[in-house]
């Protein structure tokens, strides 16, 4: 029996299937196949890729209760469609599952949207118990949720919601209606606020905090779906804007996990939904929590694997990010070297692709990380805004030597946390102005990106390297080994496969 989970019809659509012994045997996004940034449908391309993979026999799980959204639609005056689950999911969708042979047969169980986003996190945890927090922009009703999780004595995995809040009450819909505030795109483009946030100061906090009617209890005085009024802080600076909204969203954050700490038995935090993504407030996690765990993908493409973990029930055995289209072949580190040795940069497309939104060394850009150019070279080819630094991927054991990880993190192997560059002067393009850094750890795992970085290390005596997606401007990474062609004639750098 295998486990076909699926989100899509919102945004992010993603497809993940585990087999009867608790292995992801794929897990993708839709928008890698279709080109099409946040595609929120699925495509051709996803559905064959998946197949591969697939038993005859098999059964499909869909990431959330269409009724129950559809009262949510009714509450905001938004278009209903039909009440038909088939019609809610997506004609379209259900039109490319059911023309698949495989899965003519498979029909379509639904789950809770919060309780997915719960089961793609602890189901992947090490933890066999654990307080599981969940904030996001907007579930079905549900937009912040507090669960007690674990297994029963059959290894059955047991959920005991403990506290929510319901829409239009939501942290991620007020970091949404920030983010279009300043001219950026919702839903896609906070984690540009968030790095905008270390250049103002954050003057305007209390303005943002009387948009709740209270503050502590994380109640609205109105709902943000729509952004807020045309006039909210006219004149404001954005990046004092942008600064404003992190300290307030953490604050809230920090009000939801001191609610946990409360209400819930365990020592261990997971933590899911679209908020987890801000890897600024996720310094803040270990003043509550010892022990973290973050899937790599806790937004909504994330939760196609949270529903196939409810289908499957068990604890998952999760291995790595490396889930997704898989390029085959040796990892081409010889080539990588002599590129960094030449051109300082090059991209690398091998082995399956990441499943979630960073790039972890499959489908990377990467650079030589030292002296003050290479930031202004990997921007000519990336072009985007001058505050935004890129990332470093480090070996795990010298993470300590570059830098100061946060608490609760004594890794960050899908760079979910930020830490402070002890030598920001000498790395400056990994570092951002506040001198922190989003770091990659790589652990003593034998894959390709640990390999390189050995090597990388025993040559140079610097265990890391710069770290951005391989992306063409305006579109998702590069899947196959089709877009990397596409991206070596465009930008004329070398992608190693
Ligand atoms: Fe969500």
């Amino acid at each position: 029996m295998n486990y076909v989970g699926i989100s899509c019809g919102f945004h992010d659509a993603g497809l993940s299937v585990i087999d009867d012994k608790g292995n992801i045997l794929f897990a993708g996004h839709s928008e890698r196949y279709s080109k099409k940034k946040h595609d929120s449908e699925l495509c051709y391309g996803i559905m064959d890729d998946a197949r591969e993979y697939l038993t005859d026999e098999y059964e499909v799980h869909y990431y959330e209760r269409p009724y129950v959204k559809a009262i949510r639609l009714f509450l905001a005056r938004q278009d209903i469609g039909s009440l038909n689950p088939v019609t809610i999911i997506g004609n379209h969708n259900l039109y490319a599952l059911n023309s698949m042979e495989h899965m003519q047969r498979g029909s379509v169980k639904t789950h809770n949207h919060h309780l997915c986003h719960a089961a793609a996190g602890f189901q992947t945890s090490p933890y066999q118990d654990a307080t599981v927090v969940v904030i996001d922009a907007i579930g079905e009703l549900d937009t912040i949720s507090i669960w007690d999780a674990k297994y029963d004595k059959n290894g059955n995995a047991k959920y005991k919601k403990l506290w929510g809040r319901r829409y239009p009450d939501s942290i991620g819909l007020f970091y949404s209606a920030m983010t279009h505030r300043v001219g950026l795109r919702p839903l896609d483009e906070e984690y540009i606020l968030m790095g905008m946030a270390a250049y103002g100061t954050p003057k305007y906090a209390h303005n943002m905090e009387r948009l709740f009617s209270n503050f502590d209890d994380i109640v609205l005085k109105d709902n943000l779906h729509i952004g807020v009024e045309e006039d909210f802080l006219q004149g404001a600076d954005e990046m004092d804007i942008a600064s404003s909204a992190q300290v307030t969203v953490e604050k809230l954050i920090e009000t939801v996990m001191k609610k946990a700490k409360q209400l819930g038995k365990s020592d261990n935090l997971v933590y899911g939904g679209g908020v987890a993504l801000n890897c600024l407030a996720n310094r803040l996690l270990g003043n509550y929590y010892e022990n973290i765990w973050i899937m790599p993908n806790p937004g909504d493409a994330g939760n196609s694997l949270g529903a196939a973990a409810l289908g499957y029930g068990k604890q998952i055995n999760w291995t790595d990010a490396f889930l997704g289209y898989d390029i085959k072949g040796e990892y081409p580190i010889d080539n990588i070297i002599k590129e960094l040795y030449t051109n300082k940069m090059v991209g690398v497309a091998n082995g399956r692709a990441e499943f979630g939104p960073r790039a972890l060394g499959n489908r990377s850009l990467l650079a030589d990380p030292r002296g003050p150019e290479i930031k202004d070279k990997v921007n000519e080819i990336k072009r985007r805004q001058k505050f935004r630094p890129f990332a470093p991927v480090i070996l795990e054991e010298h993470a300590n030597d570059y830098f100061v990880m946060p608490s609760g993190f004594d890794n960050s192997r899908y760079m979910q946390c930020i830490a402070t560059c002890r030598s920001p002067d000498l790395f400056p393009a990994i570092a951002h102005f506040d001198g922190t850094s989003r770091v990659q750890t790589v652990p003593n795992d034998g894959s390709g990106i640990r390999k390189l970085l050995e090597r990388w290390y025993e040559e140079t005596g610097c265990p890391m390297l710069l770290n951005t997606s391989l992306n063409i401007r305006g579109e998702p990474m590069v899947n196959d080994r089709h877009d990397a062609d596409r991206f070596e004639k465009l930008y004329e750098l070398k992608v190693c496969s």
